[in-house]
């Protein structure tokens, strides 16, 4: 039996052929260190980078490709924008309930190690955050709001438009993580005023693991996370300060790079629009047929209002590590239970102590397999609860 892959909201798979197929060309044919020599194939490497660069800022609305840092996932996105952003004691930073840890935890830091303010913001379940209860939280001292586009649990989406333009009015840092979005929902930081985009590769942009970025607007400075080779200015001791060689210290993975080029190619060709159309389809079907498992309980927003393919449930009474472990082993479905590095959405939907199971889908998911997926959720609960 083939394996059934609802892990999409970890990661992507499988990939598009042409993402291999650049891989190991990128291998193969010019593994090369790319901007460091310039020989042939060492500018074969850095035309490959620079064009996906392009692609990137083309993709999410932003002018220059320069601004286009490339990270390693979007755990290392998130942390160059948070870490490396300029707050001082007493500091606020305003956040939401559903973040991530790749969140959460550095803003927890930057709380216990430089006094700085956070405040993590309720939505209802449905992602709705009023203006009006946005602008209350907001502070003099509040500098940057980061929020996650949405949730890796509950599927979520938030306002970030709103919140952009609340942003824009107070002159307030606006970061955004797209982890779940990026290739998924339509992104345009100029026209949603957002001053920073992490998101990886590796999920909605079909690219390999080991690719992200993160885009910083000209007008944001940070502190790099890394300081080194860069291979341009060598003769300065100091970091360069141009863009993107300030925070690109030491050799890129160019092969995952080229992959992640393949990745939003396919993107593009198939449209944002028809990607998110087919994932709601599959959701909103799935979530009509548990509806009707009595014994099933699932989370999130109220099952006509659009979210992303991600439905955290569990079977009533019983423990969501023995079901993940059930459908892997006996039924060859791979899916996701605890609490997907994300407690805080945990806590807030109400499932922090014994956390959820986790069917998510992606472009290559299909009708069917939700079909075959049901049935197999009705026998489980069956031979497990009568
Ligand atoms: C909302 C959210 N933020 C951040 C991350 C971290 O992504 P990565 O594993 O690429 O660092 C994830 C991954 O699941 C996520 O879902």
């Amino acid at each position: 039996m083939p394996i059934i892959y609802f892990d999409q909201a970890a990661s992507s798979f499988p990939k598009p052929p042409t993402v291999a197929n650049a891989v190991a060309k990128a291998i193969n044919e010019y593994g090369a260190n790319p901007g460091r020599g310039g020989h042939q194939l060492a500018n074969d490497a850095a035309s490959v980078i620079y064009e996906t660069r392009v692609k990137l800022a083309k993709l999410f609305g932003e002018k220059d490709p320069k601004n286009v840092i490339f990270c390693h996932n979007a755990t290392h996105a998130l942390n160059q924008a948070i870490m490396g952003f300029n707050f001082n004691k007493g500091d606020h930073i305003l956040s939401t309930s559903y973040e991530h840890n790749s969140v959460r935890r550095p803003l927890e830091y930057l709380k216990k190690q430089k006094g700085v303010k956070v405040t993590y913001l309720n939505s209802n379940h449905n992602g709705y955050i009023s203006r009006e209860q946005l602008l209350k939280a907001i502070s003099p001292g509040t500098k940057m709001i980061v929020a996650t586009h949405g949730s890796n649990l509950t599927g979520t989406i938030f306002p970030i438009e709103m919140i952009g333009s609340v942003c824009k009015e107070k002159g307030i840092t606006f970061l955004v993580d797209a982890s779940q979005t990026a290739g998924i929902l339509p992104i345009h930081m100029g026209e949603m005023n957002i001053d920073m985009l992490a998101f990886p590769g590796h999920k909605g942009l079909l690219g390999p693991q080991g690719t992200g970025a993160l885009i910083i607007k000209k007008s944001v400075e940070l502190t790099p996370l890394f300081f080194g080779g860069t291979g341009s200015h060598s003769e300065e001791k100091d970091q360069p300060n141009v863009r993107p060689d300030r925070y690109e210290s030491g050799t890129l993975n160019t092969p995952g790079i080229a992959g992640l080029s393949a990745g939003i190619d396919e993107v593009i060709s198939r449209g944002i629009d028809n990607i998110f159309q087919h994932e709601w389809e599959l959701t909103k079907y799935c979530l009509e047929r548990l509806q009707k498992i009595a014994g099933v309980t699932f989370f999130g927003p109220d099952v006509d209002i659009k979210r992303l393919a991600v439905i955290p449930f569990i079977i009533d009474g019983t423990d969501v590590q023995e079901i993940a472990m059930i459908f892997d082993q006996h039924y060859q479905v791979a899916l996701r239970a605890g609490l997907h590095c994300t407690p805080l959405a945990h806590e807030t939907i109400g499932t922090l102590e014994g956390g959820t199971l986790r069917a998510s889908f992606g472009l290559y998911n299909t009708i069917e397999e939700i079909d075959q997926w049901i049935t197999m959720v009705e026998e489980i609960k069956e031979s497990l609860m009568g």
